[in-house]
């Protein structure tokens, strides 16, 4: 029962979060509507049916499908207002938050446009309630280098709120080596660097991410557990790896939660963090991750909190910002667990 209360009642930090894999049905459906888009779906049944991925390349399908209907400056506003307000009921105090602005420049969608819609409604949550954010500019890693160095030029009037450079979409055959000049010139304009290696792609593919990009952060790493040189790597080094468990049950990473690794990596002392990726394709947002995990590997309060706190720690807030949450982790956890009966 403390599991439970404990998910709920501790501030947290979420390190990997599509924004476009926020988008909800409701919200799909309506600016569908509103742009006259036709989509394969037009009801919740047929979505649900539809939402049901053999691996990631079938979900990307989806997932760039479903950006289509966003268009215009308010439908970028709705769409991070709407995660915003659920890391305020999930009581998630900072977010690393990711966006794809090629799956938008691609379809003749500016910079401008969804620049302006995130930043207004990540100013309200912040002057509202104080959410705290940092915003991470992925590229399409199925896409060119000139692309991405197209994009990273296009993003230079709006540097001073991009915190990171990432890397995501379909992993196999598209090593993170590919990438290496873009991310060396990214680091030169002062952007943090992580990447996503690791989920469906080979160890290879984290050393790649470590050696070719120098990246802060791996996003999943699951599969880094085949490779013990590489484990010893990681934790030697403290890397971050931002593991997703609902999206790896998913995309059928693992066969289902109970035989899922995250627990183990934890207790080989890895910086594990969970995450929700894209909370609305994958059946849950921070909280329920959480839950899901309690339920299915029975995690108990330490782990719990040590994942939490581990969060905090990966994140790119600043030293003394992280010592303020950790602190503010432990007297909570405290309090709850001194209370409980049950
Ligand atoms: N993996 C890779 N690329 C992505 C993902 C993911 O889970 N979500 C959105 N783009
Ligand atoms: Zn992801």
């Amino acid at each position: 029962m403390s599991v439970k209360k404990l998910i709920s009642a501790l501030p947290k930090v979420e390190l990997h979060l599509h924004i476009e894999g926020s988008l909800e049905p409701d919200l799909l459906m309506e600016l569908a509507d509103k742009h006259q888009i036709n989509l394969p779906y037009s009801n919740l049944e047929q979505i649900n049916l539809a939402y049901n991925f053999e691996d990631l390349q079938s979900f990307l399908d989806l997932y760039y499908l479903g950006a289509s209907v966003l268009i215009d400056e308010d439908d970028f506003y709705q769409l991070m207002w709407r995660y915003l307000c659920k890391c305020k009921e999930d009581n998630v105090v900072h977010t690393e938050i990711m966006f794809d602005p090629q799956t938008h420049t691609e379809r003749g969608i500016d910079f401008s446009v969804f620049m302006s819609g995130f930043l207004r409604a990540l100013n309200q949550a912040e002057a509202e309630w104080g959410q705290s954010h940092h915003l991470i500019m992925s590229f399409l890693r199925h896409l060119s280098e000139e692309s991405a160095f197209d994009t990273l030029a296009a993003a230079n009037p709006y540097l001073e709120h991009i915190h990171a450079v990432g890397l995501d979409s379909s992993e196999l055959g598209n090593p993170p080596g590919k990438f290496t000049r873009v991310f060396e010139s990214a680091g030169k304009l002062g952007l943090k660097r992580v990447a996503h290696a690791g989920e469906e792609g080979p160890p290879e593919y984290i050393w790649s991410a470590i050696n070719d990009l120098n990246v802060d952060r791996i996003d999943h790493g699951v599969r880094c557990v085949e490779d013990p040189a590489l484990v010893d790597h990681l934790i030697t080094h403290n890397m971050p790896l931002t593991v997703c468990p609902l999206s790896n049950i998913k995309l059928c990473v693992f066969d289902n939660m109970q035989q899922h690794n995250i627990l183990e990596m934890l207790n080989q002392e890895l910086l594990v963090t969970v995450n929700a990726d894209d909370p609305s394709y994958f059946g849950g947002y921070l909280n329920d991750n959480y839950a899901a995990m309690h339920e299915a590997l029975e995690m108990d309060e330490k782990e719990l909190i040590k994942l939490i706190k581990n969060s905090f720690k990966a994140s790119f807030l600043s030293q003394e910002t992280k010592q303020h949450w950790i602190q503010q982790v432990d007297n909570i956890s405290n309090s709850i667990l001194y209370e409980s009966t049950d």
